[in-house]
């Protein structure tokens, strides 16, 4: 006989794990289904985020960046030392421990949480009576029936067509964290199409341990999504780190050998070029997981990306089958996935889940990081919104001229007549924790004149943010 549970959630990622949980909290009968393998063929739930995504990316920019201060600013703080070196082989093994003590921990809250973990790949068999059976096959093939299922199947780097990844010179997410990890070395000349967040984080962390890193973007514009000020103010920054950044290219032939690998593209001057690099990440965007759950088995329609189509509450075209994450519509960011679980959960619990899909920030982890929420300045240009804008650099920042990182800025955008705060835009140091201040605000619909009035810690890089709020209305005190 077949293991019944009130909810079976299939992939154990931001999504996936968060949703089981929280249905656990509420009383719920939960199993959890997940097919990821460590190196030693044990289950590593977590998904993309843990194993190859948020969390070994930001272990290696923590590492690269270590590196890059001792090499090019100890020196200004009196520090000196002599024959600095990186080991990358070192560099990666502790990445891949930070990554363990996640998984670790994953499965450490499913025991806690009692939600019961199957580790093999799970596909839908058959609607049956008041619920749905789902297989697992794995290690151990069984069946489960569940009442409701949750779909977190994430999703998967795009491949070029004519460059599959064979993760030795043509890499994705995957590859590009493993860089070294047999050779001990960075590679000297590091190709990336695409200068979307993949493409910028992973160059950072490959250009601060000494490789020539040289980025192509399809597009003419630089970071489309974020506000233009921003977007030019990071170019800037880039620029002068050099990383060197090709827009509005064509990507032609890839020829991977021996030696490395070939590509022949097309500037935006329309000149044929060529490009020889060591490794190449291919960083053009993802695709959803949806091959192998059988969706066609139950008649669970996808979009033309192969996603799963849901509405605004994640229910998809089947009754009691719910999908969040990456496999569904909207941006592909863990927090997105997991105000999605959470919300699902509760709703199948009976109450009333609620995402702010217009609250959900984006950070870029590069140096100096970028961060958003809300309309960018041209959004609101294109929407005929009446906006004020108010920005402040952190060159006139105490806090941050003593921690020797002064680049940038925080923006705010504020109705023109009601005051409450649009979009806050924070580009510099720690961008990534100050932009929380800006998602409580809005999401308590607070007014640029309501932080303005707040006291912030001396010194401290948030007084920039109240400056920012101040500067809305030309009232600045630092600048
Ligand atoms: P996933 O994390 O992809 O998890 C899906 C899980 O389901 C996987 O474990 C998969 O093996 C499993 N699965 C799939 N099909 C089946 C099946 N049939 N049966 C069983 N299991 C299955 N986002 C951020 O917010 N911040 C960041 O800093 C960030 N950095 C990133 C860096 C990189 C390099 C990459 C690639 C992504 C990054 N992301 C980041 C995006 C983030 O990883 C995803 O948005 C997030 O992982 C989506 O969560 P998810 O649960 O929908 O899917
Ligand atoms: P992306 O969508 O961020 O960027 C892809 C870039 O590739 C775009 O600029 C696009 O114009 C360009 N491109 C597409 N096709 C091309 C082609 N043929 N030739 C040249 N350029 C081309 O996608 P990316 O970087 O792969 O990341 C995937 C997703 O993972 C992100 O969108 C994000 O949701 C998530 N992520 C989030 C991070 C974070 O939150 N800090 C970090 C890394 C990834």
């Amino acid at each position: 006989m077949s293991k019944s549970f009130d909810v079976i959630v299939i992939g154990a990622g931001p999504g996936g794990y968060i949703a089981a949980i929280r249905a656990a909290q509420l009383g719920l009968n939960v199993a959890c289904i997940d097919e990821w393998k460590n190196e030693k063929g044990g289950p590593a739930p977590g998904g993309t985020c843990t194993n190859v995504g948020c969390i070994p990316s930001k272990a290696l920019l923590q590492s690269s960046e270590h590196f890059e201060q001792a090499a090019h600013h100890f020196g200004e703080h009196g520090i000196s030392l002599k024959d600095l070196k990186m080991d990358v082989k070192k560099m990666i093994a502790r990445k891949d421990g930070v990554v363990k003590q996640n998984n670790d921990g994953i499965l450490y809250l499913f025991k806690k949480n009692k939600v019961s973990f199957f580790h093999g790949k799970g596909s839908f068999v058959k609607a049956v009576d008041g619920g749905y059976e789902i297989a697992v096959t794995g290690d151990k093939s069984e069946t489960l029936t569940g009442k409701q299922i949750i779909v977190a199947t994430g999703s998967s780097a795009r491949q070029l067509p004519g460059a599959p990844f064979d993760e030795e010179n043509i890499l994705s997410n995957d590859g590009a964290l493993r860089i070294g990890k047999t050779s001990g070395a960075a590679p000297k000349k590091l190709g990336v199409i695409g200068s979307g967040v993949i493409g910028l984080e992973m160059g950072s962390v490959w250009r601060r341990l000494g490789a020539e890193v040289t980025i192509l973007e399809g597009l003419p514009t630089f970071l489309g999504a974020a506000d233009e000020q921003v977007a030019k103010e990071a170019k800037k920054a880039f620029d002068k780190q050099g990383l060197k950044i090709e827009l509005g290219v064509k990507v032609g032939e890839i020829k991977s050998g021996k030696k490395g690998v070939t590509v022949a593209y097309t500037n935006a001057k329309g000149e044929a070029q060529t490009l020889e690099v060591d490794k190449l990440i291919v960083s053009i965007g993802r695709v959803p997981n949806t091959q192998g759950l059988n969706a066609e088995a139950v008649g669970l329609k996808l979009g033309e990306r192969g996603d799963i189509v849901v509405d605004d509450q994640c229910r998809t075209s089947l009754p009691g089958v719910w999908a969040v994450g990456d496999v569904v519509r909207g941006p592909m960011l863990a927090h997105k996935a997991e105000e999605e679980a959470v919300a699902v959960a509760e709703r199948i619990a009976g109450q009333h889940g609620h995402v702010d899909f217009a609250l959900i920030p984006w950070v870029i982890y590069t140096s100096p990081e970028i961060a958003w929420v809300g309309k960018t300045e041209q959004q609101l240009k294109e929407q005929g919104v009446a906006y004020k804008a108010g920005s402040f650099p952190f060159m006139a920042n105490g806090r941050a001229r003593a921690l020797g990182d002064t680049t940038g800025f925080v923006k705010f955008l504020a109705d023109a007549k009601t005051d409450e705060i649009l979009g806050v835009h924070i580009i510099g140091p720690y961008a990534s924790e100050l932009i929380a201040e800006a998602c409580v605000a809005m999401a308590f619909r607070a007014s640029s004149e309501d932080i303005a009035r707040i006291c912030h810690a001396h010194p401290s890089l948030s007084e920039s943010t109240k400056e920012a709020a101040l500067a809305v209305d030309k009232r600045t005190l630092n600048f």
